[in-house]
């Protein structure tokens, strides 16, 4: 399993703030080289697929319609120990709880609307990078 390769999603409240340069350009900023990218929106059903593990966690339907709400940008990001590092870059899930500088303490509205996703091992990585992305796709 590689250890070098996170999954992220711009989400869609940063997308309709107008936030996808100024948090690319945090990404960029914090090392990691994009190595596949798409401006895309996902079904409700996809989200569903995708949330999958949070199936039966309250906030399950809010997170799936939110996330099927408008278009996001996904990627594929790429630097040594990238999961870690890039919920380090990206803060608490609850951007009241973020460390400053941090993506989600600048661009996030609430807990349900926080700006990215993150993926939390390199197993996730690797399921939710290929949920969005082919091999031709990956760079
Ligand atoms: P993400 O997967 O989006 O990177 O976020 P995360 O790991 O920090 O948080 P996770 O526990 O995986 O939850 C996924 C998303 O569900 C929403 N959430 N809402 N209302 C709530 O209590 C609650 N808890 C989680 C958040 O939008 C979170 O990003
Ligand atoms: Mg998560």
């Amino acid at each position: 399993m590689r250890s070098d390769r996170t999954f992220t999603m711009i989400k869609p409240d940063a997308v309709a703030n107008g936030y996808i340069g100024d948090i690319l350009a945090a990404i960029t900023k914090g090392g990691f080289r994009i190595a596949a990218m798409k401006y895309t929106k996902i079904s409700k059903e996809q989200a569903e697929v995708f949330y999958e593990v949070h199936k039966e966690r309250p906030f399950y339907g809010e997170l799936t319609d939110f996330m099927s709400s408008g278009p996001i940008v996904a990627a594929i990001l790429e630097k040594e120990n990238a999961v870690a590092d890039f919920r380090k870059l990206i803060g608490a899930t609850n951007p009241a709880e973020a460390e400053e500088g941090t993506i989600r303490k600048q661009f996030a509205e609430s807990m349900s609307k926080n700006a990215v996703h993150g993926s939390d091992s390199d197993e996730n990585a690797c399921i939710e990078g290929a949920f969005h992305f082919s091999g031709c796709e990956i760079f």
